[in-house]
C-alpha cells in the first residue's frame, strides 16, 4: 500500500513563507490579526503593523506597531503587505510603493481597488507582484476567484446580487423588526458592518465600486463606478415599504450586470422588488448573495456573510493563503473580450413614487403601466430607458424614490412592439 501511495503521490507544490507587513488594525486587521493566530499552518508572521493613531489601546503589545510606512515598506524580509486601513487615496499609496517593490498586496479597499482599477493592473504588470482583493467584494463570499477561474470563458451571460451587507441589514431590520431606518443604521455601525462614513453605504457607493470590480472580473470590462448607473437605500420611504409588504414582496438593493446581444452590458445597482420565489429573498441581515447565469450551467447561487470582521478576514485569510503559491489574477477576460462595452441601450420596469408636492413627469418614461395619486404621493409603474436614468438625476431628487419590478429588464423586440402598440393607441401612430 505504502508502496503505490509513494508511486502515485503528486508532487507537492512548492509553497513560500509569508512574512507580513499589515496596514491598518482596525475592525477587519484586528479581526485578521486573530483569525492568522488561530492559524498557524498557514506559516504566516506578521512581522509589524502600521497604525495612524499610536495612542490607542490595543489588545496586542506596543513592539508591533510602528506609524512609519516605510519601516514595513523598505524592509526587505516583508514579502507581503496586507493593506486594511480606511482611506481610500492613502491606501493607494501604500499598495503603489508595495507593488513597485515587487511585494505581494492583499487588498479589502474596494474604493481604491475601483478607482484605481486601470493603474492597479499596469503595475501589477509591469512589477509582476501580485495584488488579490477577495475581501473587497462580499466579504466571505469566493467571488472573484470563481468569475476569475471558474467562469473562464464567454458563458456567463449575467449575474445580481445583493453585494452590500450594511443595506441588506438595514433593509432586513426594517421589514422584519419594524426599526427604524436610523435605528436599523446604527446597528449596523455598531456591528461592524457600515462603513466608517455610512452615506457609501446607504448611498449606493459601496456597491457600485464592487459592482464595477466584478465587472472586470466576470466579463472583462472595465467600467468606473462613476458610470455606473446607481443609487442606495436612503431615498425609499415608509410608503415604499408600506406597499412592498401589502404586495408581498422585500426591497433589497441589487447589482446587476446582463449581457445585451453579444458585444453590450448593462449594470447597475438598484433597489428592487424581490418575489419570494426569488433566490435573493433568503439572503437576509448582513448576508450577501449571488446569482449567475451561465450556458449550460444554467444558474448558481452563492450565499456567504458580506460584511463585518472575521468574514472579511476569512477572505484576507484565503488570499494570502493563495499567495504561498504564487497565485495572481490573471484578468484573461480583459486581454480576450474587450469588445464587450458597458452600455445604457435597454429599458427598465420601475416603481417610482412622488411624496409630498413633488410631482412626477411623465414624460421621462416609454410608457406607463399604473398611475396612482393617494393622499400622500403619487406613484406610477412604468418603463424607462437606462439613457434617462445615466443622463438625468431628477430620480435621485429629495421625495422621490425609484425601485426596480420584480422582472425588470425589457428586452428590444418587446420594447418595439409594446411602444408601438402604446403609440398607436394614443393616436399618435
Ligand atoms: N460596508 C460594507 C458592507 C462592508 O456593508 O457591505 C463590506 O464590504
Amino acid at each position: 500500500m505504502s508502496g503505490i501511495k509513494k508511486t502515485f503521490a503528486p508532487a507537492l507544490p512548492v509553497s513560500r513563507d509569508l512574512r507580513i507587513g499589515l496596514f491598518g488594525f482596525g475592525v477587519v486587521g484586528n479581526g485578521l490579526y486573530e483569525v492568522l493566530q488561530a492559524t498557524p499552518a498557514l506559516q504566516s508572521v506578521i512581522k509589524k503593523i502600521c497604525i495612524k493613531n499610536p495612542g490607542k489601546k490595543r489588545l496586542i503589545s506596543g513592539e508591533h506597531f510602528t506609524t512609519q510606512a516605510s519601516e514595513l515598506l523598505d524592509d526587505a524580509e516583508i514579502n507581503v503587505i496586507l493593506e486594511l486601513i480606511d482611506d481610500a487615496d492613502a491606501a493607494y499609496e501604500i499598495v503603489k510603493a508595495a507593488l513597485q517593490k515587487g511585494k505581494s498586496v492583499v487588498s479589502a479597499n474596494k474604493k481604491m481597488i475601483a478607482k484605481h482599477f486601470s493603474e492597479l493592473l499596469e503595475l501589477q504588470q509591469e512589477f509582476g507582484a501580485a495584488l488579490l482583493y477577495e475581501g473587497a467584494c462580499c466579504a466571505s463570499i469566493p467571488i472573484i476567484r470563481n468569475l476569475e477561474e471558474y467562469y473562464d470563458n464567454d458563458l456567463l451571460s449575467a449575474f445580481r446580487g445583493i453585494i452590500n451587507g450594511s443595506t441588506n441589514y438595514i433593509l432586513t431590520r426594517i421589514d422584519k423588526d419594524n426599526l427604524s431606518f436610523k435605528e436599523a443604521l446604527l446597528e449596523a455601525q455598531q456591528l461592524g458592518f457600515a462603513e466608517s462614513d455610512p452615506a457609501l453605504d446607504i448611498e449606493g457607493h459601496d456597491a457600485a465600486n464592487k459592482l464595477s470590480i466584478l465587472l472586470a472580473h466576470a466579463f472583462g470590462t472595465v467600467v468606473s463606478p462613476e458610470e455606473l448607473i446607481y443609487t442606495g437605500i436612503a431615498a425609499i420611504k415608509e410608503s415604499d415599504a408600506n406597499l412592498a409588504r401589502q404586495r408581498k414582496v422585500q426591497i433589497k438593493l441589487v447589482g446587476t450586470a446582463k449581457r445585451i446581444g453579444t458585444d453590450k452590458l448593462a449594470a447597475f445597482v438598484l433597489p428592487q422588488f424581490v418575489s419570494a420565489d426569488d433566490e435573493l429573498s433568503n439572503v437576509s441581515n448582513e448576508f450577501n448573495g449571488l446569482v449567475t447565469e451561465s450556458s449550460f450551467a444554467d444558474k448558481h447561487f452563492f450565499k456567504g456573510k458580506g460584511a463585518g470582521a472575521f468574514p472579511t478576514a476569512a477572505a484576507v485569510l484565503s488570499d494570502i493563503a493563495a499567495l504561498r503559491y504564487n497565485y495572481k489574477y490573471e484578468y484573461k477576460k480583459i486581454a480576450q473580450q474587450a469588445n464587450i462595452i458597458h452600455s445604457h441601450d435597454y429599458y427598465l420596469r420601475v416603481f417610482v413614487s412622488a411624496s409630498g408636492d413633488t410631482v412626477l413627469d411623465k414624460s421621462n418614461f416609454e410608457w406607463i403601466e399604473e398611475w396612482h395619486n393617494d393622499v400622500n404621493q403619487s406613484w406610477t409603474i412604468a418603463v424607462i430607458s437606462a439613457k434617462n436614468l445615466a443622463a438625468t438625476r431628477w430620480w435621485k431628487e429629495d421625495g422621490i424614490s425609484l425601485i426596480l419590478c420584480e422582472d425588470p429588464f425589457i428586452d428590444n423586440v418587446q420594447y418595439k412592439k409594446i411602444s408601438k402598440l402604446s403609440l398607436s393607441l394614443a393616436g399618435i401612430e
